[in-house]
């Protein structure tokens, strides 16, 4: 029998084995300066993205916004005034509603692509806010819990908050036929924790989720969800399954330098 090319050769062999150890160590910390770089982009996209919708939503809310105000200001005395006949007046009132409900829609709108409340008053006001937005347009009722003091920890943090509360109840009441949901953004020592609960129709979950837990088939919400807490360093999980309503829960580590 031949003898291992590497038997008795104890000194050659540590030197390769260290050699080896020591590329890893050079692959696995490139890696890791890798994923950080791409973090740092996918932060920098979405900061560039929410200032996008910052810049969209004041031109609908100063433009489309005040010009539909206008239209209503020369319509609505026309909806009352005396000597129009009556068919007419009635036309002009069916006007004014259209137009109210229309500066209705653009105020909303502008509000959901990026809620000045958020910057204003904060995460707790602007959730609040979405909530009844959403409950309303929806037809479910929501209750919402969300710690003071979370604001501390950035725009970026609280945006990233906003936005993931956004797509479940968006979810909620697309898919779920709930009567009722839950919100609770609470902080926890060191990790921010966010629940989204509702008692809808709820959704075999493994057959809509692949190996690296992103949803795949319906769309791309959940996915989304899960990329920008992870570009935070947390984590998420659904569970779910038919009658027995929906639950998200995310968490979110706090006081890193990532998330001070
Ligand atoms: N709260 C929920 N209740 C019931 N089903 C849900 C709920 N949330 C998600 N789902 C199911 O999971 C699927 C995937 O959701 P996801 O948000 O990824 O996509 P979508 O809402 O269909 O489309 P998109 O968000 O891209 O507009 C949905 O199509 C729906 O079937
Ligand atoms: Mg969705």
């Amino acid at each position: 029998m031949s003898e291992s090319p590497l038997a008795g050769d104890t000194p050659a062999l540590r030197a390769q084995l260290e050699a080896l150890r020591e590329a890893q160590a050079r692959l696995f910390a490139d890696l890791a300066r890798g994923s950080e770089r791409y973090r740092q982009l996918a932060r920098s996209v979405m900061r560039m993205q929410e200032e996008e919708r910052r810049r969209i939503a004041r031109d609908l809310h100063d433009g489309l916004g005040q010009q539909i105000t206008a239209i209503l200001h020369q319509i609505e005395p026309l909806a009352d005034h005396p000597e129009l006949p009556t068919a007419a007046a009635a036309r002009a009132q069916r006007a004014v509603d259209l137009c109210a409900r229309a500066l209705q829609d653009t105020r909303t709108l502008a509000r959901l692509l990026r809620p000045k409340l958020l910057d204003d008053l904060g995460l707790a006001a602007a959730l609040r806010w979405l909530g009844r937005t959403l409950a309303d347009s929806g037809g479910f009722a929501v209750d919402i819990e969300c710690d003071d003091g979370l604001d501390a920890a950035g725009t970026e943090l609280t945006t990233m908050v906003f936005r993931v509360v956004q797509e479940c109840l968006a979810n909620v009441a697309r898919h779920a036929g709930a009567t009722h949901a839950l919100v609770a953004v609470v902080r926890r020592g060191h990790e921010l924790q966010i629940l989204v609960a509702d008692d809808g129709r709820g959704f075999e979950i493994d057959g809509r989720r692949d190996e690296g837990g992103a949803a795949r088939a319906g769309g791309s919400g959940m996915g989304g969800i899960e990329e920008r807490v992870q570009l935070f360093g947390g984590r998420c999980q659904w569970s779910s399954a038919p009658g027995e309503g929906t639950q998200f829960r995310a968490y979110v580590p706090l006081g890193s330098e990532r998330n001070p």
